[in-house]
């Protein structure tokens, strides 16, 4: 058997087996649970014939289209499907269904997750997408939930869902890349990370001799906008301002890619590494919040911002597409380059 079975917190995924004829028919004959899918309701010849191709199918090798019955671990009672088809070399297509009885509980997203883990992990493919009718909110809403971005609608390119007067229904396609679910993984890791924070720090002596930082603002968090709380600093040279650092306090999906630490030097005081020395001073507010691993990001065209990062020995993680939802795409950039530096390594 080529498809093998996959497991998720609460659902065991397997291949389909002829036994499964009367559960598999609960849902797919009927109107409500079938009304966005291309086939059904289903009459009982319909779903004998389903299993028994969704069995041939996994027993291909190489296999194109990974199929699988939904059970419940808890109770062993089969609750739907979900599929991915092998599309070209490297991409896949996703779909999903569940039993009506078990909408809105999550298990279309977990199951989702677990297939882009199949196609991304265990089969390498670079690319992998999902369509459905725009009226579908309950499977796009899992395409979002699973990190697929929406890529384009489609007007009237499918035939209507069962409960419209129209002859054609409008669809929706998401797709997420190899390198974006990498990225959620990363994101999902460092917000695993543990953060202190009861109150802002008062450090005294944030200085090296040559430059010296001085604290002249601390922001709060602001929580409808997941914003963490800030420090400002200047960075002085002989008393006077030579350019400012920033350090956010916390990990969360936005700092990924907008980092912990944002500097700046001014135009007259650049060229003297005040950017890394000045991250280096910051090591002990850092720490203070214990916090260990921090994030730099940079646009990839901003080669002293790069240069910095270098010399502080931040490893380069990798090159991330910008998601919509974030600020700096809504400033017109698409790509930053994120750098992870330890602290402790200092
Ligand atoms: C699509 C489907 C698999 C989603 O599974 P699910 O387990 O209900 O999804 P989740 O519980 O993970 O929830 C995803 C979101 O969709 C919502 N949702 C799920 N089913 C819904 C429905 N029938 N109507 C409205 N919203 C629904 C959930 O409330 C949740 O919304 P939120 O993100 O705003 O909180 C399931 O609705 C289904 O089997 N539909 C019929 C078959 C189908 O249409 N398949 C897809 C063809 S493209």
């Amino acid at each position: 058997m080529v498809v093998k079975t996959l497991e998720t917190e609460r659902l065991i995924l397997r291949p389909f087996e002829e036994t499964d004829f009367e559960a598999v028919h609960s849902y797919a004959s009927d109107a409500e649970n079938t009304r966005f899918m291309e086939w059904g309701p289903n009459d009982e010849s319909d779903t004998r014939n389903f299993i028994a191709e969704a069995i041939a199918r996994s027993r291909e090798n190489p296999c194109r289209n990974y199929q699988y019955a939904a059970v419940l671990k808890s109770t062993q009672k089969l609750i739907g499907a979900c599929n991915l088809i092998r599309r070209g070399d490297d991409q896949g297509e996703l779909g999903w269904i569940l039993h009506k009885n078990y909408w809105k509980q999550g298990f279309g997203t977990e199951m989702g997750r677990r297939l882009l883990e199949l196609g991304f992990d265990e089969l390498g493919l670079r690319r992998i997408f999902a369509r459905c009718d725009t009226e579908n909110y309950g499977s796009y809403r899992v395409m979002e939930r699973i990190g697929m971005r929406r890529e384009g609608c489609f007007v009237e390119a499918r035939p209507a869902h069962k409960l419209s007067d129209k002859k054609y229904g409008d669809e929706y396609l998401y797709a997420i890349l190899k390198d974006e679910w990498e990225v959620l993984r990363e994101i999902q890791y460092y917000n695993s990370l543990p953060v202190v924070f009861e109150d802002f720090v008062d450090i005294p002596g944030l200085t090296d001799g040559e430059i010296e930082l001085h604290c002249v603002a601390k922001n709060p968090a602001i929580p409808e906008k997941k914003w963490v709380p800030a420090y400002v600093f200047e960075i002085r040279r002989n008393c006077i301002r030579a350019g400012e650092i920033n350090f956010r306090v916390g990990y969360t999906d936005g700092l990924y890619y907008g980092g912990h630490i944002g500097y700046g030097v001014d135009e007259p005081h650049r060229g003297h590494g005040y950017a890394e020395k000045a991250c280096r001073l910051l090591a002990p507010v850092i720490r203070a919040h214990g916090m260990i691993k921090v994030l730099i990001t940079n646009d990839p065209g901003n080669t002293a911002s790069r240069r910095t990062c270098e010399k502080l020995g931040a490893k380069f993680i990798r090159k991330a597409r910008l998601p919509e939802w974030h600020d700096l795409y809504k400033e017109g950039m698409r790509f930053v380059n994120v750098f992870e530096w330890n602290v402790d390594n200092d």
